[in-house]
């Protein structure tokens, strides 16, 4: 070993004298190659080389002034010394290279390696947590990569990329996906990828995805009353609803003030509650409660109470014109004076008429053009003709007891007789009473 060296030193020696001879002053500028970016993980490799110089040339890499990363020889003269290094965080910093050849050290230029981190374990988080969201409120979301540096994001809604062309409003700061104050059409599968970029190629790390719920506040519930007739017995119903809302919801049946019955309902948001009733007796007040984790809603009030159909019925008729005078239509509305829940019918001259609007064509109606309003409460002749003259009663029932009796009202005679005619008396009748002409 000694003596390999020493034989090797020599020969250096007198040519590093001859070079400095020859060209008087040695400058021979060792060049070094290398990125100046790298991701962390493959190797990279720095090069290094000077002209002009007579071997052997030891090529030294030394990163930060300091530290020698490696070392090389060159016996023949114009080589070009390789020093691959694996690249982490810590190979950050500047490189330079130096080269020695005849007794003279030269040191190249300096190249200043930043290294990139490419990204791992990218998942997104929510605020709020579970990613569960009322209407209104804020949504932010976090695109959270384990490691890497110098990352940018994208966000993904339904597998779609989130640009600013998205119809929904979104915020980017950094690494959040923000929303001041979500509506519906928020909820959905969210995902990001957070990526890097070195020399043109990316790296890329996705999350899953995280699917986003957004809760929409329940409206006040509604409230209604029906009777049914089993046998000799009879069923209340009450029926709780609300408009719009998220289930699940709990519904409560208040009976004067107090809870009587609840119901949870998962997937609507509305539920029945079954209720004794007797006819002619005042069964209380009812409301209807709905309640979530942050609400607590009732229902204006209805009275449990079921008269039946009686006393009084009768039919008042009612002409509309235009505004030149003709006369277009006629209302005939039922009064029933008693009966919480009337069943009404119409008939004309003794005839039943169909009690739909529109029957079907199978069937030819009695009257062609009628119809029913206010749950037949009114009937509605929408063309006047000499044909829809006669008489109109109506007739009403307790509508939970199919063989209960009629309690019908006196007949009421509409007489239509060509409307040039009518248009005519409308004319007259409207001129008497401001005595003018
Ligand atoms: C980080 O990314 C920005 C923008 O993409 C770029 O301008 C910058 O040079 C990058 N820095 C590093 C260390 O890669
Ligand atoms: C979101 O993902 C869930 C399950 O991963 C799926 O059931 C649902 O249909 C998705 N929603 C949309 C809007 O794609
Ligand atoms: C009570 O009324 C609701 C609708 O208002 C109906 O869906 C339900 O079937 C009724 N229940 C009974 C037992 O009749
Ligand atoms: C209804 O009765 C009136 C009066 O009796 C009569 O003039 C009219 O022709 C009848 N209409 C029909 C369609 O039977």
């Amino acid at each position: 070993m000694e003596k390999r060296q020493a034989l090797n030193f020599l020969p250096v020696l007198a040519v590093a004298s001859f070079l400095v001879k020859i060209s008087g002053s040695s400058s021979f500028r060792p060049v070094l190659t290398g990125p100046d970016l790298a991701f962390s993980g493959p190797r990279v490799v720095f090069r290094c080389v000077a002209s002009n110089v007579s071997p052997p040339v030891i090529y030294e890499l030394i990163k930060d002034g300091r530290v020698r990363i490696g070392r090389n020889r060159d016996f023949q003269g114009g080589q070009v010394a390789s020093f691959p290094i694996k690249v982490t965080a810590a190979s950050e910093g500047s490189y330079h290279c130096r080269a020695t050849a005849g007794g003279t050290r030269e040191i190249s230029n300096s190249i200043k390696l930043r290294v990139v981190t490419p990204p791992s374990y990218t998942r997104v988080t929510s605020e709020p947590f579970p990613p569960v969201a009322y209407e209104g409120s804020r949504m932010a979301l976090s695109c959270d990569a384990e490691m890497g540096s110098n990352l940018s994001y994208s966000w993904f809604f339904n597998r779609k990329e989130i640009t600013s062309s998205t119809s929904l409003p979104f915020h980017f700061v950094e690494n959040k996906l923000l929303v001041e104050r979500v509506t519906p059409e928020y909820a959905g599968n969210y995902s990001c990828s957070a990526w890097s970029s070195v020399n043109g190629i990316k790296r890329i790390s996705s999350s899953t995805e995280v699917q986003v719920t957004i809760k929409v506040y329940v409206s006040k519930p509604e409230i209604s009353f029906s009777v049914h007739k089993e046998g000799t017995s009879y069923h209340g119903n009450v029926t709780c609803w609300s408009t719009r809302g998220s289930p699940p919801v709990n519904l409560y049946l208040l009976l004067d003030g107090k809870e009587v019955n609840s119901v949870t309902a998962a997937q609507t948001l509305a539920a029945w509650f079954l209720v004794v009733v007797v006819p002619e007796l005042d069964m209380g007040e009812a409301r209807c409660r709905v309640k979530t984790e942050n609400q607590d809603l009732t229902s204006e009030p209805v009275n449990l109470e079921v008269a039946p159909v009686g006393g009084n019925v009768k039919v008042e008729v009612e002409y509309l014109y235009t505004a030149d005078s003709k006369l277009t239509t006629a209302r005939l509305s039922c009064h029933v004076s008693r009966g919480t829940f009337p069943y009404i019918s119409w008939l004309f001259n003794d005839s039943v008429l169909p009690s739909e609007s529109h029957p079907d064509s199978h069937t030819q109606p009695i009257l062609p053009h009628i119809a029913f309003a206010d749950r037949r409460q009114s009937l509605i002749l929408t063309k006047l003709s000499p044909e829809e003259s006669g008489y109109y009663r109506c007739r009403a029932r307790d509508s939970y007891d199919d063989s209960g009796p009629w309690v019908e009202s006196a007949a009421e005679l509409v007489q239509v007789t060509g409307l040039k005619e009518d248009a005519r008396d409308r004319v007259r009748w409207w001129q008497t009473p401001t005595g003018s002409s």
